[in-house]
């Protein structure tokens, strides 16, 4: 027989129908001779009755869990409802049980919450079989649906660029792939099709999307994965902000068709809230601040630079020393433990340790209404200062780090985010914002050298073209990242479309002429050629999914994901090849 609908999808509507419904037996009870299925499909769970009477009951007691069978039956409502269950007003009356597969014991449960992952990564496939990675996985496509609809009706077309491609230096770590046709020569996966589709519009396309797979050889967290995919977008002629808002209105549109969901906006500019780089870091140390948690750094470095207390006089009088505090609201208690290990969690990033100042009665400021071991070092005009400029009350909680600035805010972001996580001080359920004006360089300590803050093709601001050479570290890029529930979900900028202002960047970026020729001379030909100011911004599908989903790592909305060490435990992959395959390729492995 054909399948009539879903077994997710019978509702009420069905009643006194006869219908066939196909699917996996999630759960099987045999109750006083009458037995009882939780049928499964993709759309939910509907509950089939067979009676000891019907001809059918012989085929269902040879049922067991997950054989996959076919029902025919009439729709009744059931007489003890079931609230949790989609379909749990009705059930289904059975008069054809056919069998369409038997299934040996499954290695876990589908739907087994105690299963670890590991487990569940190898068992993938039954994995999948469960609501919370079905839900996931279809969530996606809805997601993956809508954008390709709005980026459509937006004039943006799909258009394909290769995997296999040219390793150039810069970001992360390539994915190599031998050529057997030109041995001893390797193509790279692309880590974004970044060149590709900026020559797209030096080609006249106009616009660009494609939903897109990326390689990157870097190690892996909860958010980051070997291969991920971008939604991948550009487009000529728009400058920062109009590309922001073509972004914009697709996240918000996302929120409002899947999830139901508007996103707060600011109450001013009725769009996203935008901060500067320089803000974000000023204000919660970190570029991908989580909005959601009202708690902000209290400046304090130029009020202690002459204090007392050694510790905080010193910090304050380094070049790029900082001292900065965090006022907690008085909800918030901390118990003499909970101080001991924030004070290790902030020395995980450097810090060499959290002060304390807890406000007894504030009308008394010595150690008589000030709890806190750096009360003694400090005079009453500096205790005063401090209360006056983090506006403490009774019963609250001020911690502080003192050292050098990205020592500290490092320490205090993450700390930020611990505190107001463990203390559920969270405010809204979503919070988006953009972070702009990124420098264009971040220098590197190791290699003394500076590397490009988004991508080496980034343009600085007009005005800043002219420190490129004289003051990099000066000069600001007209780059975006979209931060969402702090985690950065999209990031773009405006290009460089002149080859000149190109070369003088990889300059900037220590590459030799004759480097930049040979490694992007496909590029700065091809800017020669008349093309056309444009910019993009990529969004990460994965990390967007898994907020959506309110995963807790990007793997459960990923059907295949790779483990933290980069393997598939699904198929072994990473595996090792014949000595023939090597052979072709010339390569020689080191034992
Ligand atoms: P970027 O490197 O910022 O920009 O990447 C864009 C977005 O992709 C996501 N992302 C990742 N997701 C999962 N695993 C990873 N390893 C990973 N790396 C990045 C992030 C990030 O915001 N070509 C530029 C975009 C542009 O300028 O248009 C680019 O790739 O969510
Ligand atoms: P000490 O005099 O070393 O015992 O330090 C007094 C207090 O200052 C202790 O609570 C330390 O945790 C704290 N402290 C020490 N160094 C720093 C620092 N760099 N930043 C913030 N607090 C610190």
């Amino acid at each position: 027989m054909q399948r009539t609908n879903y077994c997710g999808l019978i509702t009420k509507e069905y009643l006194g129908q006869q219908i066939t419904v196909k699917g996996w037996v999630h759960k099987r009870r045999d109750l006083g001779g009458i037995i009882f299925l939780d049928l499964r499909d993709r759309e939910g769970l509907l509950q089939i009755v067979v009676n000891p009477e019907e001809p059918c009951f012989n085929n269902a007691v040879k049922i067991k869990h997950e054989f996959v069978v076919e029902i025919t039956g009439m729709v009744r409502e059931r007489p003890n409802p079931n609230k949790e269950l989609k379909t749990g007003l009705i059930e289904v009356v059975a008069n054809q049980v056919i069998i369409l597969n038997t299934s040996t014991a499954l290695p876990i449960l589908v739907d087994d919450e105690s299963a670890n992952e590991t487990i569940r990564m190898v068992n993938r496939i039954i994995d999948l079989r469960g609501f919370k990675m079905q839900h996931n996985i279809m969530l996606r496509n809805k997601l993956t649906f809508e954008v390709r609809k709005f980026l459509d009706s937006h004039g943006f077309i799909d258009i394909e660029t290769p995997s296999l491609t040219l390793s150039t230096p810069g970001g992360a770590r390539d994915f190599l792939v031998p050529s057997r046709v030109h041995k001893g020569s390797f193509y790279a996966l692309p880590q974004s099709p970044q060149l590709f589709k900026q020559l797209l519009m030096v080609a006249g396309f106009d616009r660009y999307y494609q939903i897109v797979k990326c390689f990157r050889d870097e190690d892996f967290r909860a958010d980051r994965q070997p291969e991920f995919t971008q939604i991948d977008i550009e487009t000529t002629f728009l400058n920062e902000q109009e590309i922001r808002d073509i972004a914009e209105n697709m996240l918000l549109m996302v929120f409002k068709k899947i999830l139901q969901v508007e996103l707060p906006l600011d109450a001013n500019t009725g769009k996203l809230k935008v901060i500067s780089h320089k803000e974000a870091i000023y204000n919660y140390g970190s570029d991908k601040p989580d909005l959601r948690i009202p708690l902000k750094f209290i400046d304090l470095t130029n009020e202690l630079k002459n204090c007392s207390f050694k510790v905080f006089q010193e910090a304050a009088s380094l070049e790029n020393g900082r001292i900065v505090a965090l006022r907690l609201p008085n909800n918030v208690k901390l118990s003499r433990k909970e101080l001991d290990d924030y004070s290790k969690f902030v020395s995980i990033y450097g810090a060499k340790g959290l002060a304390y100042i807890k406000v007894n009665n504030i009308t008394q400021i010595n150690e008589n209404g000030l709890q806190s071991p750096i009360v003694k070092f400090l005079n009453e005009n500096e205790l005063k200062t401090i209360l006056e400029k983090t506006n403490a009350q009774n019963d609250e909680i001020i911690l502080f780090v003192a050292d050098k600035a990205k020592i500290v805010n490092e320490s205090m972001g993450a700390l930020r985010l611990k505190i107001g996580n463990e203390k559920h001080l969270l405010e809204n359920n979503w919070q988006a914002l953009w972070v702009i004006d990124f420098p264009m360089f971040e220098y590197n300590e190791e290699t003394k050298q500076y590397v490009a803050a988004h991508h080496a093709f980034t343009a600085p601001k007009d005005e800043h073209i002219n420190l490129l050479k004289t003051a990099p570290e000066k000069c600001l890029a007209k780059s975006y990242d979209l931060v969402l529930n702090g985690s950065e979900i999209g990031g773009g900028s405006v290009r460089i479309h002149q080859a000149d202002v190109q070369a003088k960047v990889f300059e900037a970026l220590e590459m030799t002429l004759e480097e930049a020729e040979n490694k992007f001379g496909f590029l700065l030909d091809n800017l020669q050629f008349g093309a056309p100011p444009h910019g993009g911004i990529a969004f990460g599908l994965d990390r967007l999914a898994a907020l959506m989903c309110n995963a807790d790592s990007i793997r459960d909305v990923i059907a295949f994901p790779k483990t933290t060490t980069g393997q598939c435990l699904l198929t072994k992959a990473p595996s090792v090849v014949d000595e023939k395959q090597l052979l072709d390729l010339g390569i020689k492995t080191l034992d």
